[in-house]
């Protein structure tokens, strides 16, 4: 064995003995990474189209976030919640400057914003004195996997071998507006929220389409239900737009957000409309590390250069290259039977199990998600370069040939 072959070995075993063993991890461990590429122990280049699960939106090492860190950590990184923090409400202007009117919750993570919208939406319920109040979320959906989080979650083979459940959560099909309105009917005067990513992430994305949001938007008005979106996922540039929302033409009165806000920091948030910015009242919810000032500072600088760089033009041009080689290699090969998503949030439907397709791209220099059993999940940095989206696409090609012909 080779010095870096024993490198990854030494790797593997102190993950395998001292690491919960919680994921289906691919034989790879990075040591760097540059921009779009990542860098394994042997120096191997890939291309990475998954950004740690649409989280490195921005690529790796970039020069202003690693300053916006040290200037950061030279001053201070955490106190408490308990005293006011010059980054955290410079970093909550900003974000409510980007989305609507309203308030902000800083956490650390996805699931920890759809906690706090969870705890929102039952605290509303109390308000209204609705005693059995109902929250419709979609099957297929994700939200995290904290109890609420996996209730929340439409996907059964979460749901099970964690004994109850949190109750009051119906789920509806994605895009069927016949079944959205029977729920409203069926529950009627119950139903305190309706929660749904705009662009199933999860389940190999599977877009809502304007007509069903719209629908959404008209009975959460008349129902007095909160419209609660979960743009964990597709938040900060990923779909062409800062949010996904804002194709909508509405905005909703709660949502989650995490992953791209912190450019690979833990940092998650909960956006709150003015209307409802006073549901949660003081002491009634709360966190340590959420919206520290390191995370804040770092959260901050990456709006600032999204903004700044004109990262949405080369998510849109970017978006239309992938695209149009996407449909061409689905012209050309069978077992691609369908390209979904938005921006860089895209989805290949395959006719075969998609686990063995992102193994063999692996191999060959190109991270890949295997997502929903058959789809293979693209999410490169926002501002991938076209040379580099080309090489990638011409990887998936040619692997997506090889299982064509076996
Ligand atoms: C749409 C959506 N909601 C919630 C979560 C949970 O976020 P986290 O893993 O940061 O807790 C995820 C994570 O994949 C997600 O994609």
């Amino acid at each position: 064995m080779n010095d870096t072959a024993s490198e990854f070995q030494a790797t593997k075993e102190l993950t395998d003995k001292y690491l919960l063993d919680l994921f289906n991890r691919y034989p790879v461990a990075f040591r760097y990474g540059v921009n779009e590429l990542l860098f394994d122990q042997n120096n191997k280049q890939y291309i990475d189209f998954l950004c740690g699960v649409a989280v490195t939106n921005l690529g790796h090492s970039d020069p202003d976030i690693i300053e916006a860190i040290r200037t950061q950590i030279d001053k201070l990184m955490h106190t408490s919640n308990w005293f006011y923090s010059e980054e955290a409400s410079k970093l909550a202007e900003l974000l409510i400057l980007n989305t609507f009117p309203g308030k902000v919750f800083l956490c650390n993570s996805g699931t920890e914003a759809t906690e706090a919208a969870f705890k929102l939406a039952r605290a509303y319920a109390e308000q209204k004195q609705i005693h059995d109040p109902v929250i419709l979320s979609l099957h297929k959906s994700f939200h995290g996997r904290s109890v609420s989080g996996i209730s929340l979650t439409g996907q059964k083979k979460l749901h099970t071998g964690f004994g109850k459940l949190l109750d009051g959560i119906e789920f509806v099909t994605a895009n069927d507006e016949e079944e959205l309105v029977a729920a409203f009917e069926r529950f009627a005067g119950r139903v305190v929220a309706f929660v749904a990513e705009p662009i199933l992430g999860e389940s190999g994305i599977i877009p809502l389409t304007h007509g069903y949001m719209n629908l959404a938007r008209e009975l959460t008005l008349e129902n007095e239900a909160l419209l609660i979106l979960d743009e964990i996922q597709t938040g900060f540039g990923r779909t062409g737009t800062m949010f996904a929302f804002e194709t909508f033409g509405f905005s909703p009165d709660v949502m989650m957000l995490a992953k791209g806000l912190g450019s690979g920091f833990p940092i998650g948030a909960l956006i709150i409309a003015e209307k409802y910015q006073s549901v949660l009242a003081k002491g009634t919810h709360g966190t340590t590390f959420g919206g520290n000032h390191l995370g804040a500072a770092i959260a901050y600088e990456t709006i600032r250069i999204i903004q700044t760089r004109d990262v949405l033009a080369n998510v849109n041009s970017c978006s239309e290259i992938a695209f149009s080689r996407l449909h061409q290699i689905k012209d050309k090969l069978k077992i691609v039977k369908e390209i979904r998503g938005k921006g860089l949030h895209i989805g290949v439907e395959l006719s075969i199990p998609s686990r063995p397709v992102a193994e063999l791209c692996l191999e060959k220099g190109l991270i890949v998600n295997a997502t929903g059993d058959t789809v293979i999940r693209i999410m490169p940095a926002l501002t991938i370069s076209t040379q580099y989206l080309n090489e990638g696409l011409d990887i998936l090609e040619s692997v997506l040939t090889h299982f064509q012909n076996q």
